[in-house]
């Protein structure tokens, strides 16, 4: 079976990219490079010892997709192309609305027009907006607090809608909680540009000499140690259940979302103690104030993920921080050379 992954060059595609190669899948990936490197994509080849093609192409340029599909004998999608930085999509929402939405009308379109009707979709655990409750189920009331969750909710509806046009469809929504870790080869992993904005990859440049201290948002929320909890998932568990939803798309018609976490919430404090641990050195940290929009506590109900799709995660976060250690440690300025 032929899949199109739609920004296969980033974080999750690439480590997506290997499962399915493993698992005999053919792949096609398309990225515009627009927050990766060509390289991690090399690296999936090393890793696998299989080929596959490239195009370094815009989903927002319908006529690059139309391409891709002519060319490619393509039976189902994964789109993981987009923007995904919170706060730059406060500072500059039209280019988030632009390219997420424009990339993923296109892609829509293009599939329908070759009668390929299989998609995996990124969604996220954002989509719940601030949750009433934990564990958060798929049931929960969906809302946005900034524009990047915004076009995550509106991409869910519109897919919606597209299914109650054409039943013929069949869709996973897959809602990540948050991704961590890196392959345990140490050769692919998470490559932010700039300042990371997130937990574990802020750590991982405190403990490799890159930042001097972490900053830990505020600890008087209402949690064991007052710092917010979240259930951080091993991105290779995590690309295990894309292969899981593409098996489920393959074998029935629909529109489901569904949860990938671990089910467990842990603090920053315990996410640092573990980091420590896992590089053998001690992360110096400040408690600074909390950061505007965060929520307390976040995690999921994996109940719907493990029944319907049969999706289990076997990852622990000490195996998340050992691995993205690995990965930050041999390769400290991420993909430049
Ligand atoms: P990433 O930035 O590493 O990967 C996204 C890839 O999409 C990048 O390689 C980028 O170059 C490419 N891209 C963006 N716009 C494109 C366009 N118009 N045309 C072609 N390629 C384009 O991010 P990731 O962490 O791998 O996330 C993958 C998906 O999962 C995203 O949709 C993201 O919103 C979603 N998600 C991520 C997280 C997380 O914490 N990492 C959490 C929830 C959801
Ligand atoms: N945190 C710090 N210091 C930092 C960074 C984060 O204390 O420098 C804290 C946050 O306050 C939060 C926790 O670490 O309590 C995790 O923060 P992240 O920024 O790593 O992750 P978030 O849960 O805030 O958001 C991430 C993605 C979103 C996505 C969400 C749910 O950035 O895009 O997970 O999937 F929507």
């Amino acid at each position: 079976m032929a899949v199109l992954v739609t920004g296969g060059a980033g974080f999750i595609g690439s480590h997506t990219a290997i499962q399915l190669l493993e698992k005999g899948y053919d792949i096609i990936v398309v990225d515009n490079l627009v927050n990766s490197s060509v390289e991690s994509l090399n690296r999936v080849r090393r890793i696998t010892g299989k080929d596959f093609k490239f195009y370094e192409a815009d989903l927002v340029n319908k006529e690059e997709i139309r391409k891709i599909f002519i060319e490619n004998n393509i039976e189902a999608v994964i789109h993981f192309a987009g923007l995904k930085a919170v706060g730059e999509s406060v500072s500059i929402p039209l280019r988030y609305y632009h390219n997420n939405l424009l990339s993923t009308l296109n892609l829509c379109e293009v599939m329908e027009e070759f009668n390929i009707k299989k998609l995996v979709f990124s969604s996220s655990a954002t989509v719940y907006g601030n949750p009433s409750s934990v564990p958060i189920s798929e049931v929960f009331p969906l809302s946005a607090t900034n524009p990047y969750g915004r076009t995550k909710l509106m991409i869910e509806d519109i897919l919606r809608d597209l299914y109650a046009s054409d039943n013929d469809w069949s869709i996973a929504l897959l809602r990540y909680f948050n991704p961590i870790g890196a392959h345990s080869s140490g050769l692919i992993g998470e490559d932010p540009k700039g300042i990371p904005n997130n937990l574990v990859p802020y750590i991982a440049q405190v403990a490799g000499g890159k930042l001097d201290y972490l900053k830990v948002f505020g600890n008087t929320h209402p949690t064991k140690d007052g710092t917010g909890v979240r259930d951080y998932i091993h991105v290779v568990d995590l690309a295990g259940g894309h292969i899981k939803a593409l098996e489920k798309v393959s074998t029935s018609k629909g529109i489901e979302a569904y949860n990938l976490g671990t089910g467990n919430g842990y603090t920053v404090l315990e996410v640092v103690e573990a980091y420590s641990k896992a590089c053998g050195r001690e992360i110096p940290y400040k408690i600074v104030d909390n950061r505007p929009g965060d929520v307390a506590a976040c995690f999921a109900d994996t109940s719907k993920a493990k029944e319907e799709l049969g999706f289990s995660t076997t990852l622990t976060l000490q195996d998340m921080c050992m691995d993205s250690w690995k990965w930050q440690s041999n390769n400290p300025n991420g993909y430049e050379k």
